[in-house]
């Protein structure tokens, strides 16, 4: 894995953007995996930056969500399609109908589940896939000990979970207990993984994920087997790794050609 230690929150977005700006050069019909939360927000801000000064083109791009909540009524502005709606669809050029997400008001939801792992499957796989992390590891909405072998699939969430979500909504008992989720074995087939992370209330998830070991309990300790992941962190968020200097040089001294 690849840590990248970046200043703020801004410069995150600039960073992962580039990765994704690059990713669409090469490949302009690329597939992306968006991710929700408050981490990718920058990055979203930087791709619509470039697209509107004319230097990127999501026209011909493909999208997923990685999750959803289940049982929000269909347009519940805290439901992940409508926020990426917001986020991703309104400001950027990517066509409405090219970005799909689970279907978390299916009445067969096992059925949507299995429907969405071969919509991504169709679509040739997911090229660069943004991550955001929970503070307890999750990665989607896949809690700890969600199997490394997971597949798109029905989650409840950890009461941890629920109360970091409620500023989202009016208050706790609004959100959902339940989700649908890509599992840890969909996303760890993306070719690239990119997770972006800020603040002090997820430095002790990023050193546990980063340099802890490979467990359940710790989902996001899953990037570690990819053979191509990158964490970006502001320097709050990778306040508690141990190796933060060697990081630091890493990427200080990377050849310019290799990107993210
Ligand atoms: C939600 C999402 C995750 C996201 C996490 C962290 O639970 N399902 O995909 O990574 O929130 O969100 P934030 O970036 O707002 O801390």
């Amino acid at each position: 894995m690849e840590v990248v230690i970046v200043s703020d929150a801004a410069a995150s977005g600039t960073l992962v953007a580039g990765a994704i700006a690059e990713c669409v050069r090469q490949r302009p019909n690329a597939v992306l995996g968006l991710a929700t939360g408050s981490s990718p927000l920058p990055v979203y801000r930087d791709l619509e930056r470039r697209v509107k000064e004319g230097s990127l083109s999501l026209a011909h791009c493909k999208a997923f969500l990685l999750d959803e909540y289940v049982g929000l009524s269909a347009g519940h502005p805290q439901s992940y399609r409508a926020t990426i709606q917001r986020e991703v669809i309104d400001r950027l050029d990517i066509p409405a109908e090219a970005v799909l997400g689970p279907d978390g008001s299916a009445e067969d939801l096992p059925a949507a589940c299995a429907a969405y792992e071969e919509a991504i499957k169709a679509a040739g796989g997911v090229d660069l896939q943004l991550l955001g992390i929970g503070s307890d590891g999750h990665i989607g909405f896949n809690e700890p000990v969600s199997s490394f072998a997971s597949r798109t699939r029905v989650k409840t969430l950890t009461a941890q979970t629920r109360t970091d979500n409620a500023r989202f909504f009016g208050s706790e008992e609004e959100v959902p207990w339940h989700v649908i989720t890509q599992g840890v074995g969909t996303i760890l087939e993306a070719r690239h993984l990119v997770l972006v992370v800020t603040g002090e209330s997820k430095a002790d998830a990023v050193a546990q994920a980063v340099e802890g070991p490979i467990s359940a309990f710790m989902p996001a300790s899953a990037l570690q087997l990819h053979p191509h992941s990158t964490l970006v962190a502001d320097e709050a968020a990778a306040s508690q790794l141990k190796l933060a200097q060697y990081y630091r040089q890493t990427y200080e001294t990377k050849p310019s050609w290799q990107g993210l």
